[in-house]
């Protein structure tokens, strides 16, 4: 059941391309607008909604993060993003204007559940994206995104989080269509461009050989960090997350601004860090700030590991090692840059001698708070 595969886990991530095309299976109509007509919560409702926010936990919270800066984009509502186990017990202020959306890859995991209950006690709507139909979290919102990732049976999530993006950017983006932002000829490509993203992905799981070999030389350190900017950054903290439940190593991601404000103190002579860089084009401020903090870390001493666009030249001088991604629309990027990081901790768990599909301590889907 395995497929061929060693681990659920190397199914898993093989498996991305097909998943994030079904996740988009039947939502997008000939004419390349949104139908989602599984979200029970009318255009007038929506048109509505004054504030999101967003409820998850794990590799769930970390698609939350990207889906914030999508949907404040595209939208112009403001959007929250916060962990399901802090955010019921700090009073959160909501109401029937709020649109909840709580992700969750096996819709059983108690502390987004708490957070959905609380939020429908205050009369919020719910939205679920979730991945196992007829799952406790969809039973008890108000509607539901499915997304047809099919089962996920590692421990550590791979398909689930591109498809849970996926599900984001498909909220954003109706969400947008339904309220008519100034956005509209951006969403109308954003769109386009999202249906060629399985392709994409497909591209960059057929480049992981050099990923593989650096994360085996690596077995024996102890510490990764990871930065990244902008949707970036919830990328970075998703790289480190997988090291840790993965390869049982000390990884930490950080926003690359924040290098100066303390991390850069932890940077020591051959320490591995993981940058990935926000596209030149679009954002090219942010890019060119990135490219900065890399020479800096590097003149300390650290082993850079760059993650970059086809065709970024500037990363080059930096670069101790370069992974090269197929260029996307900056808000899709997450979709590409994320799964060298999957192949990267997968890798560094084997080589370690770790059980890669069901790691120490963790269990799939956590139903207890
Ligand atoms: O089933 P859920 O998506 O609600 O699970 C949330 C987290 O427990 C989960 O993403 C966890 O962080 C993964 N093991 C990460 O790989």
């Amino acid at each position: 059941e395995k497929g061929g595969y060693d681990y659920f886990m190397l199914k898993e991530i093989a498996e991305q391309p097909k998943a994030v095309a079904d996740t988009l299976l039947g939502r997008i109509d000939a004419v390349g607008s949104l139908t989602l007509d599984e979200v029970r919560i009318s255009a007038a409702e929506l048109r509505e909604v004054d504030k999101v926010v967003i409820v998850a936990c794990g590799t769930a919270f970390h698609a939350g993060m990207i889906a914030k800066y999508a949907i404040e984009h595209w939208t112009r509502i403001p959007c929250e993003v916060e962990l399901a186990s802090e955010f019921r017990y700090r009073d959160p202020i909501l109401g029937p204007r709020s649109l909840v959306i709580a992700i969750s890859q096996s819709g059983e995991t108690m502390d987004t559940l708490m957070a959905l209950r609380h939020a429908r006690e205050q009369g919020s709507k719910v939205l679920a994206i979730c991945n196992t139909n007829g799952s406790t979290i969809p039973r008890e919102s108000d509607a539901v995104l499915y997304t047809h990732a099919g089962p996920e049976v590692a421990v550590a999530s791979t398909k689930a989080f591109l498809t849970q993006l996926v599900a984001c950017y498909l909220v954003a983006l109706y969400l947008g269509q339904v309220r008519g932002t100034k956005w509209g000829d951006e969403i109308s490509a954003v769109i386009r461009d999202l249906s060629h993203i399985s392709g994409e992905v497909e591209r960059v799981l057929e480049t992981m050989e050099p990923v593989r070999e650096l994360a085996r030389s690596l077995a024996d350190k102890n510490t990764v960090l990871f930065l990244g900017r902008h949707v970036g950054y919830p990328v970075a903290l998703e790289g480190a997350l997988k090291l840790k439940e993965l390869a049982y190593m000390h990884a930490e991601g950080f926003a690359a601004g924040e290098l100066k404000h303390g991390p850069i103190a932890l940077i020591e002579e051959d320490l591995p860090v993981v940058v990935v860089v926000p596209s030149p084009r679009g954002r090219s401020v942010i890019h060119d700030k990135i490219v900065s903090n890399i020479q800096e870390i590097r003149a300390r001493g650290a082993r850079t590991i760059v993650i970059a666009e086809e065709g970024d030249e500037a990363v080059v001088p930096y670069a101790d090692h370069l992974i090269r991604i197929p260029a996307t629309p900056t808000l899709l990027q997450p979709l590409v840059a994320t799964v060298p990081l999957q192949v990267f901790a997968c890798e560094l768990a084997t080589a370690r001698g770790n059980e890669v599909d069901q790691p120490r301590n963790l269990a799939k889907s956590v139903t207890v708070e």
